[in-house]
């Protein structure tokens, strides 16, 4: 779904790469599993500044689906931090914040899905913001995703291949329902997207700053939106 926000104002849907914790670790000769600590403190920070400031949709990539090839002991430090989220998130769902996770979440411990699939249906009637946590989330697999269950409609004959579009497609995706990213903001010095949202992102603005993810603060947003806020969005048109 295109947002209909040309330019200027504020982006409808922000996406985060929370990148460089390692190396934020790393460069104060600390572990990198207390990068991953610190990285979880900008989280917490970023998401209340963003619905401070009136966000309606932000999603923020915590583990993609070329993470588990980590080393196990990283892996396992990152679900037990996940762990600490989900406690954490489900504040958030007090706060009338709706909360989804994009990913398979088969993938994790059963007490962990099923978790996350009780905050999602706990949170469903709430407005103020939606906060979408990837979590073994790879855009590829986003979109195989979506094209298994088209062909299971098609296989049914609950559809004809004619009615196979772009909406279709993109209703079908984890974020079936949610408007396209407008803003990605990718910390670290990295200029890549790393399997993040390829789909919802076609059109997206990209910011990219040297700041390693646990040192990324409202004030650094602030220099991104009023980047943001100076461009001017032509989805192809003139
Ligand atoms: C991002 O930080 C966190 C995850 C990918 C889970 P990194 O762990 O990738 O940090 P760098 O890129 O090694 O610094
Ligand atoms: C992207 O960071 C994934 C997340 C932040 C969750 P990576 O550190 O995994 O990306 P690459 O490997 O540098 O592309
Ligand atoms: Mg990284």
């Amino acid at each position: 779904m295109l947002s209909d926000k040309s330019s200027g104002g504020l982006p409808v849907h922000i996406g985060f790469i929370m990148d460089g914790n390692g190396r934020w670790a790393v460069k104060r000769g600390l572990p990198r599993k207390l990068g991953h600590r610190e990285g979880a403190q900008a989280f917490r920070k970023i998401a209340r500044y963003c619905k401070k400031i009136g966000i309606k949709y932000v999603t923020f990539y915590a583990f993609s689906t070329e993470n588990w090839k980590r080393p196990k002991e990283e892996v396992d430090e990152l679900m037990r931090l996940f762990r600490e989220y989900l406690d954490e998130v489900e504040d958030y769902a007090r706060e009338n914040t709706r909360l989804f996770f994009l990913g398979d979440k088969s993938a994790f411990d059963g007490d962990m899905a099923r978790k996350m699939a009780d905050m999602e249906e706990k949170s469903a009637g709430f407005d103020g913001m939606t906060l979408m946590l990837a979590m073994n989330y790879g855009g590829r697999d986003d979109i195989v995703h979506s094209v298994r269950k088209i062909a299971e409609m098609a296989a049914n004959k609950e559809i004809r291949i004619s009615d196979i579009d772009e909406s279709l497609v993109s209703s079908l995706l984890y974020t079936g329902g949610i408007p396209d990213v407008d803003l990605l903001i990718r910390p670290s010095g990295e200029k890549r997207i790393s399997n993040f949202l390829i789909w919802q992102s076609a059109y997206a603005e990209y910011y990219f700053t040297d700041t390693l993810w646990p040192d990324f603060s409202p004030k650094e947003l602030d220099k991104a939106l009023e980047d943001f806020a100076s461009r001017k969005r032509r989805f192809g048109g003139v």
